[in-house]
């Protein structure tokens, strides 16, 4: 395939630009300078603004006051790519196959916010823009995006806008036109668990003194009853049911119960009772048990009763819960359920709230529009189970739900080893960014507001 956007593209992920590791600060930095570069060669103005982590990127076009403006918003930061040893090809070495690209960062998020750059840019080539575009591009959305809310506080004025546009979900089908019009909250905590203040000979001591991993395993089962709910009190009290078109959207969908347990490599689905598993990942909170460890991990066996233990769970969340209340909520229920002679020390990670916004509202039909002329047939539309934080900030702060234009393939392994883009939705991101921006400076595409959950 001898195309320079291609070419593109495999430079972009060769950039090992992994948020999470201090190692590669470094290659954060050449990360937004080669975009800030990309970004002024195709007639943008832009800078790079520092925070307290990770820049910003930030690039716009002149503000004509008689044009409606749209935000583009995504990421240049990456997750860690281990396990190494499981990828085909080497993460930050991307590769073409079967028509798509390997590589980490390929669909979470650089294919395309690349895809919208170029989209921008052979508009810009042609003529003026029917609207005014920002480009806010930052490096901590894989951490929590803890330094953007202060940025877009202080920027208030320079990132006023009418619309944001995202393109940072999953398509329900491959190739198939899909909006997002809701996204889970998160809440992420560490457990650390101990007992005595050493490491024990468990036959000297086994029986007499309760094993810190035990009480881990017993907390950790606790999360939930035999029916897959989540078993704290008062967990539930802010979450609703959803409406009939929601669960009518949810069964029309393309991506149904066996494409998710073939994607994910499962006999069998699981969960909580009583919801699909498309409704179970949209539109229900779940607790995961993201890490657990503690004592020997070495080859063979050793007879210890370890001094302590440690385990990472994370909540996702829906309609009204608050990331605060959910982690207070938890703590008070690990307390409860504590084992006598443990002691447990609670870290809280970072969080997000819940995101929904109304997809009949005119900027959601916009946006509908727009994927229909991409793709041809008109979009589906979901709730997503995965999180972006900044969301509800930027309708609280810039005062406009996010549009959510799914690129990414549903087989795409973001996070995981071997995450891979098809070329064919890079190619379709760079004409839907042109079919969006013509939708939406049209005329009744007028801001909304979000949707009443
Ligand atoms: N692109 C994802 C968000 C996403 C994934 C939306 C799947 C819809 C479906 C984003 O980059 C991401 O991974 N977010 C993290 C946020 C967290 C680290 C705070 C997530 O959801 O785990
Ligand atoms: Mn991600």
């Amino acid at each position: 395939m001898n195309d320079p956007r291609i070419d593109e593209l495999m430079e972009f992920v060769r950039i090992p630009s992994v948020s999470a590791q201090s190692a590669h600060e470094p290659d954060m930095r050449t990360c937004a300078e080669w975009l800030l570069a990309k970004l002024r060669s195709i007639g943008l103005e832009a800078r790079l603004e520092p925070t307290a982590g990770h820049p910003v990127v930030l690039a716009k076009t002149p503000r004509d006051p008689a044009k409606q403006t749209v935000l583009i918003y995504g990421h240049y930061d990456v997750q860690p790519p281990e396990p190494l040893e499981l990828w085909t090809s080497p993460p930050f070495a991307p590769e073409i196959r079967d028509g798509r690209l390997y590589g980490r960062g390929a669909s979470d998020n650089k294919g395309q916010i690349l895809a919208h750059i170029l989209g921008v840019g052979e508009a810009l080539a042609e003529g003026p823009l029917p609207v005014n575009v920002i480009f806010l591009i930052e490096g901590e959305e894989e951490i929590g995006s803890n330094n953007l809310t202060t940025f877009l506080e202080k920027n208030r004025a320079e990132l006023a806008c009418d619309a944001i546009a995202i393109s940072d979900t999953g398509m329900a089908a491959e190739g198939y036109p899909t909006l997002s019009y809701a996204l889970r909250g998160i809440a992420t905590m560490e457990v650390k668990v101990s007992g005595p203040s050493h490491d024990l000979h468990s036959g000297i001591y086994g029986g007499a003194v309760a094993n810190p991993l035990t009480a881990a395993a017993r907390l950790i089962a606790s999360l939930h009853d035999s029916d897959g709910r989540i078993a704290i009190e008062g967990f539930y009290d802010d979450v609703k049911e959803m409406a009939d078109w929601e669960r009518t959207a949810a069964a029309e969908s393309p991506l149904q119960e066996r494409d998710i347990a073939r994607q994910a490599g499962v006999s069998e689905l699981a969960g909580e009772s009583g919801y699909s598993a498309m409704e179970r990942i949209g539109a229900r909170p779940t607790a995961e048990i993201n890490g657990f460890g503690g004592g020997y991990q070495g080859e063979g066996s050793k007879t210890v009763l370890p001094a302590e233990a440690f385990f990472k769970v994370s909540f996702r969340l829906v309609h009204n819960q608050k990331p605060d209340r959910i982690l207070a909520l938890a703590a008070r229920h690990f307390e409860k359920n504590r084992p006598p002679g443990i002691r447990i020390e609670i870290v809280n990670g970072h969080g997000g709230e819940p995101f929904a916004f109304d997809p009949t509202s005119a900027q959601g039909l916009a946006a509908r529009r727009a994927l229909e002329e991409t793709f041809g047939r008109p979009p589906a539309l979901t709730r997503e189970g995965g999180s972006i934080p900044i969301l509800t900030d930027f309708q609280k702060i810039l005062g406009h739900p996010a549009l959510l234009l799914a690129l990414a393939s549903p087989d795409c392994r973001a996070h995981a080893p071997n995450e891979s883009f098809p070329i064919a939705n890079f190619l379709a991101g760079i004409r839907l960014n042109r079919a969006l921006l013509r939708g939406l400076g049209a005329a009744g595409a007028r801001p909304e507001k979000p949707m009443k959950s």
